[in-house]
């Protein structure tokens, strides 16, 4: 009722999910406050007190020290939102000057972190009963700086994808938003090419009717030029995706699941 989704529990910053947007506690302005702050963590409760400290102690030693934020919760809690969030703070506060002269457009490498997320998103995550945007894999996700604390690069690992997904869905819950992109963002063209006839139904895309804003194929396609994946590489990695999946071979495929069969 107070609007206040942040708390301190010793060292561990409690978050709960307002399910609501509140875009003026992740604003720019106050992504600065906190860094700019002398004691940030006199300021109230907020995942970029979490931020900037780990922030301030890989500088604060003599020799830098890894720093690791552990985000946990049960599904829907607001893990992969947080994770965003720590992300865009760190764009923020450790923008480095240089870009890439090499490229045409020059990228900068903090946009190509976050363009990151779209991406992983759109292959590894599916609406579920308890969240539209579940996670169905985990993440480990380093980002890397320089002495001058700049952000120089990030690696991402990804565990456990429940690959599974692709063939089979509980009731009410959906295959990785990837498939939904492709179906209902194709082109006229695309879709010859990827063999996907306007308004077929899979048996494997269950639920197609429900439009999440996780459905935006513009988003992921631009996400993956900005990250290096040029456009023939793309079509490649959605013909791979539609090809052989036709209504036919779909629903052939899951009867063969049904009866136990090879799929
Ligand atoms: N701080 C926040 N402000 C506004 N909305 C939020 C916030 N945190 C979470 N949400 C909303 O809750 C939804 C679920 O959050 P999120 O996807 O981060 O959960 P999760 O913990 O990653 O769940 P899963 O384990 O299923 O992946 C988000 O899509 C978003 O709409
Ligand atoms: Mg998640």
């Amino acid at each position: 009722m107070a609007d206040t989704f942040y708390t301190n529990a010793g060292c561990t910053l409690v978050a709960l999910n307002p399910f609501k947007p509140v875009p003026q506690l992740y604003s720019p302005e106050l992504m600065r406050e906190y860094h700019a702050a002398p004691q940030p963590q006199k300021l109230k409760p907020h995942v970029f007190t979490v931020g900037e400290q780990t922030y301030r102690n890989v500088k604060s030693l003599i020799e830098p020290v890894n720093q690791s934020i552990v985000v946990s919760g049960e599904s829907g809690a607001g893990k992969t939102w947080t994770s965003r969030c720590l992300m865009k703070f760190y764009a923020v506060v450790a923008a480095s000057p240089a870009s890439w002269e090499s490229h045409k457009i020059a990228e900068r490498i903090e946009q190509r972190i976050l363009n990151s997320n779209p991406v992983m998103e759109a292959f590894g995550n599916a609406c579920t009963l308890r969240n539209n945007n579940s996670s169905r894999f985990g993440k480990f996700i380093q980002l890397q700086l320089n002495r001058a604390q700049q952000m120089t690069g990030a690696a991402v690992q990804t565990y456990l994808l429940q690959k599974t997904r692709v063939a089979c869905q509980a009731s009410s819950e959906r295959n990785f938003h990837i498939f939904y992109q492709i179906c209902k963002g194709a082109s006229e063209d695309e879709r010859l090419q990827w063999h996907l006839p306007e308004g077929a139904a899979f048996s494997w895309l269950p639920n197609p009717e429900r439009s999440l804003e996780e459905d935006c194929f513009e988003v992921t396609r631009e996400a993956m030029l900005h990250l290096g994946i040029d456009t023939p590489t793309q079509n490649n990695i959605f013909k791979v995706l539609g090809q052989g999946k036709g209504r036919e071979s779909w629903e052939r495929c899951s009867c063969f699941l049904q009866e136990g069969g090879p799929p």
